[in-house]
C-alpha cells in the first residue's frame, strides 16, 4: 500500500500550480452521456477518481481517448458516446465512487432507462440520494429499488417545478443534466451555488442546452429536444487552491499559487487572514500566501459561498497552530472528524462533541505513522506532517490520490520533504467507499 514519508519543518517557498476541479470533471463527464456527438473536455486532473469515471463511461460504451491519444492537450479527454450500449452502472465501479450516481439522470434522459448500483455508506457520513430520485420521480421517472440497484425508466421526462428539501450539489447537477432533454421547463429551487454547477452548465449551454441562472439557488430549465458535441476546458480546482493555500500558512512559508480562480476562495482567503496569514490576490488566476504569527478563528462549514466542508480538515491542521482556542463546526456532513484523531496522535490538542471540535494551540507536533481515512483527512495529514518534528508515515495515501494529482511532487517542489513509497495508479481490488 502506498505511503507518504513526510520529514517537517521547511517553509513552502516558490510557485506551486493548480490542476483542473475533480468535483467539475466528473459531472461534466457524465454529461458526455447526454449526445451521441464527442465531447472535449480540457484541464482535466490526472487524479484516481477520473480513473474510475472513465472506467464506468467505458463499461456503458463510451469510446474515450486521453489529450495525446487524441492528438490534444495532455490534461484533455475525449468522449463519444455513439451507442449506449449498457446503461448500467455496476456495483464494482460505484463502490469505489459515490459520484458515479451523477449517470442516473443523463441515463434516463438519453435511453429512458437506468439501472444504476446504491452507492453503500461513506467514511464521512450517510449521504444518501433520496432527493436526487425524489426529484427524477417528479419529472415523471418510476425507479425501483432491487438487489442493490436502482432500475428507473421513463418514456420522456417532463419539464417540473422542483424544490430541493436540502442544498445538494450533485443532487442539483444530476437533476440539471436530467432536465435539458425533458419536455417542456423545469424550474429548480433551493439548487447548489456551487462553482462546480455552474461551470456543468456552462459545458450544457455549450452543447445547445437552455439554461439560466446556474450559479444561483434558482434554475430554470428548458427543455431540447437533442443536445450536440463541444470542447469545454473545466475550472481550476478551488480546493486544491485552497489546501495549497494553507500549506504555505502552516509552515510560515511564502508561495504563490497559479492556475487558480480566486474568486471561488473568497471564503478560505477571509478566514487565512482572520487567522493571521497574508493573503494577497495578484491576478484573477494567481494567490499569494505568507506565513504570519497565527492566531485561533472559528470555522463554520456552509454550502457555497460560506467555509466549505472540504476545507474543514485541512483548517482544523492550522488551528493546531495557531495561538488560542478555534472551534470547527461541521454542518454538512455527519462524520467528518476521522483526521481529528490522527492528528492528535501527532500531538495536537482536539476535542470532538458532536459537529463541533475544539482546537487548542499552538501544539508542537510530534512526527508520527498516521492512518488517511478519507480525502480531505488525507490532505489534513499532509499539512500537519509538514510543520511536525521528525519524519511522519502517512499510509493509505490512495486516498489522496483520488483527488489531489501528484501532491507529493508538487510539494517537493517548492521546498517539502516528501516522498512517496509504493506506486500511484497500481490496480486496487479493497478499496472502499468515501467521497
Ligand atoms: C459534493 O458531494 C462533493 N462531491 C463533495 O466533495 C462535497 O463535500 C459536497 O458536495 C458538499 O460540498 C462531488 O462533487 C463529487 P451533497 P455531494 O449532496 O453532492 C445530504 C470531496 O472531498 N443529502 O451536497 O454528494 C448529504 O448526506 C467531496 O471532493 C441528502 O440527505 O454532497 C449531505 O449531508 C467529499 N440527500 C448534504 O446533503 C441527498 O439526496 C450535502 O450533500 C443528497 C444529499
Amino acid at each position: 500500500m502506498d505511503k507518504f514519508v513526510i520529514r517537517g519543518g521547511n517553509p513552502l517557498v516558490g510557485t506551486i500550480r493548480v490542476s483542473g476541479a475533480k468535483n467539475s470533471a466528473l459531472p461534466s463527464m457524465a454529461a458526455a452521456i447526454l449526445t451521441e456527438d464527442e465531447v472535449i473536455l480540457e484541464n482535466i486532473p490526472q487524479v484516481r477518481d477520473i480513473e474510475t469515471e472513465r472506467r464506468l463511461l467505458t463499461s456503458m460504451g463510451a469510446q474515450i481517448f486521453q489529450g495525446e491519444v487524441a492528438g490534444d492537450a495532455p490534461n484533455s479527454i475525449s468522449i463519444s458516446f455513439r451507442t449506449l450500449s449498457d446503461p448500467v452502472a455496476k456495483y464494482e465501479i460505484v463502490k469505489t465512487m459515490r459520484a458515479s450516481s451523477l449517470v442516473l439522470g443523463p441515463l434516463i434522459a438519453r435511453a429512458g432507462m437506468a439501472r444504476v448500483a446504491m452507492p453503500g455508506g461513506c467514511a464521512i457520513g450517510g449521504r444518501p440520494i433520496d432527493l436526487h430520485i425524489k426529484g427524477l420521480e417528479k419529472m415523471g421517472a418510476t425507479i425501483t429499488q432491487e438487489h442493490g440497484y436502482l432500475e428507473a425508466r421513463a418514456e420522456r421526462l417532463k419539464g417540473v417545478h422542483l424544490v430541493f428539501d436540502r442544498i445538494t450539489v450533485t443532487g442539483t447537477e444530476d437533476l440539471l443534466m436530467a432536465a435539458v432533454l425533458a419536455e417542456g421547463e423545469t424550474l429548480m429551487e433551493n439548487c447548489a451555488r456551487e462553482p462546480e454547477v455552474a461551470d456543468l452548465a456552462a459545458l450544457l449551454t455549450a452543447m445547445g442546452a437552455k439554461i439560466e441562472g446556474a450559479g444561483t439557488s434558482t434554475i430554470r430549465v428548458r427543455g431540447v429536444s437533442r443536445l450536440r458535441g463541444a470542447r469545454y476546458r473545466i475550472n481550476p480546482d478551488r480546493i486544491e487552491a485552497g489546501t495549497f493555500l494553507v500549506a504555505g500558512a502552516i509552515t510560515g512559508g511564502d508561495l504563490i499559487v497559479t492556475n487558480c480562480n480566486a474568486s471561488h476562495l473568497g471564503a478560505v482567503i477571509a478566514k487565512l487572514e482572520e487567522a493571521g496569514a497574508r493573503v494577497e490576490i495578484l491576478g484573477p488566476d494567481t494567490v499569494r500566501v505568507r506565513g504570519g504569527k497565527l492566531r485561533a478563528a472559528n470555522i463554520s462549514t456552509e454550502e457555497y459561498p460560506g467555509f466549505p466542508t472540504d476545507m474543514q480538515a485541512q483548517y482544523m491542521a492550522l488551528a493546531t497552530q495557531a495561538e488560542g482556542l478555534s472551534t470547527v463546526e461541521e454542518n454538512i456532513f455527519e462524520n467528518r472528524f476521522m483526521h481529528a484523531q490522527e492528528l492528535a496522535r501527532m500531538g495536537a490538542n482536539i476535542k470532538v462533541e458532536g459537529r463541533t471540535a475544539t482546537v487548542r494551540g499552538p501544539a508542537a507536533l510530534s512526527a508520527a505513522a498516521v492512518m488517511c481515512s478519507d480525502l480531505r483527512a488525507s490532505a489534513s495529514l499532509v499539512l500537519a506532517a509538514l510543520v511536525a518534528d521528525g519524519e511522519s508515515i502517512l499510509d493509505r495515501v490512495y486516498h489522496i490520490d483520488r483527488g489531489y494529482e501528484r501532491i507529493e511532487e508538487k510539494l517537493a517542489g517548492v521546498g517539502a520533504q516528501i516522498r512517496r513509497m509504493g506506486n500511484v495508479f497500481a490496480p486496487r481490488n479493497d478499496e472502499t467507499n468515501a467521497d
